[in-house]
């Protein structure tokens, strides 16, 4: 009878043996809050299929904000669900917009947290697509250069309300170079730009879809977001990002996507993030309601290996309740 020499369970027997030689941790300072913000007062909107998130005045925002900044989450990224929309999205480079409002007030109120705001025309597109549409051939698609233009003035917006970050979710080409150059123009050299490099056309986008109310009126965003059958494209897309000006880039989604995660943190070394997006948060709320699994443990379970495959920090609607959570896994 042979016995192992090499016994790999020596450093699993108790939980602080077992916390002290971890090589990745997930902590409060990793995480991003999203938000989404509509116009009115007093307005808490449940978004049913995202249970325990709302679409919120900006007055409701703010209060929310400066819970989230209690909790010690660093930043919450916003989206805005305009008054009214038209077929350029002229909603989303307004300076009294619903977004540039809620900026300005959550600035005025939260010292520290930091302000993200998501730049992209489908919320405020009539037809729900990013961009401005052009006919061709008898077919719609979205017109890249002219949607260029909107994006940058959208961008700039947000800055001139106090925007920390602005991150374009559009996947145009070119219009990181696009915004960054006007950031620039109009005295904003220091707005970094976190990017959606390489974000997937996916399924998963579903529950966002409803809380952001901004699904396509006519067939689907696969003639900008990425497919997914292609790895080494989203390397091509954060190189060009990167090129273009990109202070962080994201994959989005997570956890479908941990090996683009994991190549474009190995490649580049620069900051990543990744968002586990609405469908993601949904599955896991909708299996814990019915009692098949474990919430929390499924929760740190994956945003932990998100953080595992590389990403520096975590857009995830579960922020609020992983900061107990955490705190409680971090202490063993
Ligand atoms: C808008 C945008 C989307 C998400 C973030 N920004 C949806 C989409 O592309 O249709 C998805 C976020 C989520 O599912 O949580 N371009
Ligand atoms: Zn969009």
């Amino acid at each position: 009878m042979s016995f192992p020499t090499t016994r790999m369970r020596r450093l699993r027997a108790s939980p602080a043996l077992r916390r002290m030689v971890r090589d990745t941790r997930l902590s409060v300072d990793d995480l991003v809050y999203p938000l989404f913000v509509r116009p009115g007062d007093a307005v808490k909107n449940p978004i049913s299929s995202m249970p325990g998130n709302y679409q919120m005045s900006v007055d409701v925002l703010v209060q929310e904000c400066q819970h989230v900044e209690s909790l010690g989450i660093p930043a919450v990224i916003l989206f805005g669900i305009p008054r009214a929309k038209d077929a350029i999205g002229g909603e989303a480079w307004r300076d009294d917009g619903v977004v540039q409002q809620a900026v300005r007030a959550v600035k005025q109120t939260c010292r520290q947290l930091l302000v993200i705001t998501d730049v992209c025309l489908c919320e405020y597109t009539d037809h729900g697509h990013c961009g401005v549409i052009r006919e061709r051939g008898g077919r719609k698609d979205v017109d890249n250069d002219a949607t260029l233009v909107n994006l940058a003035k959208a961008a700039v917006s947000h800055a001139r309300a106090g925007a920390d970050i602005v991150a374009p979710s559009d996947m145009m080409d070119g219009r990181v170079g696009a915004i960054r150059r006007a950031l620039d123009e109009a005295g904003f050299v220091d707005t970094p730009i976190l990017s959606y490099a390489a974000k997937f056309a996916s399924a998963y986008y579903g529950p966002f879809r409803e809380a952001a109310e901004s699904p396509p009126q006519f067939g689907d965003r696969t003639s900008y977001q990425m497919d997914y059958c292609n790895a080494d494209e989203a390397l091509r897309e954060v190189a060009l990002d990167i090129e273009e000006g990109a202070d962080i880039v994201m994959v989005k989604p997570a956890i479908n996507y941990l090996d683009i995660i994991y190549r474009v943190k190995e490649r580049f070394g620069v900051p990543t993030a990744a968002y586990h997006v609405s469908g993601e948060f949904s599955l896991i709320k909708a299996a814990a309601a019915n009692g098949w699994i474990a919430e929390k443990a499924c929760v740190i379970e994956s945003t932990l290996s998100i953080k595992r495959a590389g990403a520096d920090m975590i857009l995830t609607y579960y922020a609020k309740d992983l900061v107990g959570w955490l705190e409680e896994l971090n202490r063993g």
